[in-house]
């Protein structure tokens, strides 16, 4: 094994499809429900930023929970069964498109050692990547709940340094499909790749990532 052997993943967005719980679950008003997801992870997101800048840390299964609480009143959708239904089905999440394989090639044709850094819990990521079969692929899990903190904090993003067999941040390759993932850890010194889907222009703060694909399927390895 080499150093640039060792990729790293976020979870949540990347690997993890994170709309798919509400698609599996609103048959019949699909535009409305993909607003609610749409609405429900900016505040999850947006709340990992507050908390951790303002030191009242909660963690990221609660945000999870509070943030689908506010996207649901802020679309005027009440009741406590799809609310319920709704973060159960966040513990199974599918893969996202790609992500089989390209792991699957990563492993198979490079040996590489995968993990996962992200700012779920580790418990919680580790169940859903056993529930959609990632976890054959996945060497370690890095969970930024070890430091109460969230990325961007660039204390999340050197627990890359624990892996073994690391040797220079610029070696690792890390994935992320959020821009701003992508950017901050190329400002830490990965070697970032954003996963950027159609239409995304990047973000205009921290560090333009090594290389930007469209699709997990179009990674290099
Ligand atoms: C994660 C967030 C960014 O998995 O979704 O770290």
């Amino acid at each position: 094994m080499t150093a640039s052997d060792i990729w790293v993943f976020d979870a949540y967005g990347t690997l993890l499809d994170v709309h798919a719980a509400v698609r599996a679950l609103s048959a019949g008003d699909e535009e409305r429900w993909a607003a609610i997801s749409r609405t429900w992870r900016e505040k999850q997101l947006a709340y990992t930023w507050l908390t951790a800048a303002s030191g009242h840390y909660l963690d990221f299964a609660s945000l999870t929970e509070r943030a689908l609480d506010y996207a649901l009143l802020r679309h005027g959708e009440s009741g406590t069964t799809i609310r319920d239904a709704l973060l159960s089905a966040y513990e199974t999440l599918p893969a996202t498109d790609g992500a089989h394989h390209l792991l699957h090639r990563l492993k198979e044709e490079c040996s590489a050692t995968i993990a996962i850094l992200t700012n779920g819990g580790a418990e919680a990521t580790q169940r859903a990547i056993k529930a959609n079969g990632l976890s054959t692929w996945i060497d370690v899990i890095l969970s930024a709940e070890t430091l109460r903190t969230y990325k961007p904090d660039p204390r999340v993003y050197a627990l890359v340094e624990t892996i073994p067999g690391f040797q220079t941040r610029g070696d690792i390759r890390f994935v992320s499909a959020n821009a701003w993932d992508a950017y901050h850890a190329s400002a830490f010194g990965l070697h970032a790749i954003w996963i950027s889907g159609e239409g995304e222009p990047g973000e205009q703060v921290a560090k333009r990532p090594t290389q930007t694909v469209a699709r997990l399927g179009e990674v290099g390895v």
